[in-house]
């Protein structure tokens, strides 16, 4: 049966960052719902015009549409084997509908990783991230910086500061998580899926303990 991992948490607190490595050491694919919406938005279609008015104000985007996106990529042969679900769902309704189409293509959620950070960590890594334009390589400039500014290390292209990582946005994604996506918590416990990690440590400390948890 295909495995499909959902990584749950705040913005900011690691999933990202986390998704990339897993999906290289794990082989399977990385779906990032926000890297979807983004891609959108740089190729001018309907989705990505429609999705920049909520992402811009911290807003999720409506179920329906964030469904029916994720139930393409979902299609794609590189999902076979299973992938690294990162920011979706961020709803019960979108929960349930991942359960029923993961049913419909022989998959399930093997397991929900909930990463953890105080709020003062995210809003200090939001603040400080520079993210890759052709690819969304994710980089901090403290924690972890590019070896060269603005540019990225694995694909040479420009780095640049999210619009939704401004402070006051910021503040807005995070009130939206607890209210919108925090309920997800105890829904994946109910299921027996989740297991609680700390994001605060440093990103390797991070991955070994997630790896850690993947295996059981
Ligand atoms: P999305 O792109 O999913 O944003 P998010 O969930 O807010 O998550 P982030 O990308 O901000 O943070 P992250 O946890 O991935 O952290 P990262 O690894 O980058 O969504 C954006 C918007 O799209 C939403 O607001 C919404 O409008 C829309 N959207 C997306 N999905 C949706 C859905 N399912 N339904 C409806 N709407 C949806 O790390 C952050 C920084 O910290 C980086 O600089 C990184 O280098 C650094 N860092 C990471 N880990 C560590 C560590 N352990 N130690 C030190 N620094 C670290």
């Amino acid at each position: 049966m295909a495995t499909f991992i959902v990584l749950l948490g705040p913005p900011g607190v690691g999933k990202g960052t986390q998704a990339k490595i897993l999906a290289d050491q794990t082989h399977l694919a990385h779906i990032s719902s926000g890297d979807l919406f983004r891609e959108n938005l740089k190729n001018q279609t309907e989705l990505g015009k429609l999705a920049q008015t909520y992402m811009g104000r911290g807003e999720l985007v409506p179920d329906d549409v964030t469904i029916g996106m994720i139930r393409e990529r979902l299609a794609r042969p590189d999902c076979e084997a299973g992938a690294i679900l990162d920011g979706f769902p961020r709803t019960a309704a979108q929960a349930d509908a991942l359960a029923n189409m993961l049913k419909e293509i022989g998959g399930e959620v093997k397991s929900v990783p909930y990463i953890t950070a105080p709020e003062s960590i995210l809003v200090e890594r939001l603040s400080g991230r520079w993210t890759c334009r052709a690819n969304g390589h994710v980089f901090h400039e403290k924690n972890n910086p590019p070896k060269q500014s603005l540019v990225c290390d694995f694909d040479g292209s420009e780095l640049y500061q999210r619009d939704d990582d401004r402070s006051e946005t910021v503040v807005r994604r995070i009130q939206v998580y607890l209210e919108q996506t925090a309920p997800l918590i105890a829904y994946y416990r109910e299921r027996g899926k989740l297991m609680e990690i700390s994001g605060a440590r440093p990103i390797a400390h991070v991955t070994r303990e997630l790896l850690a948890v993947l295996k059981k």
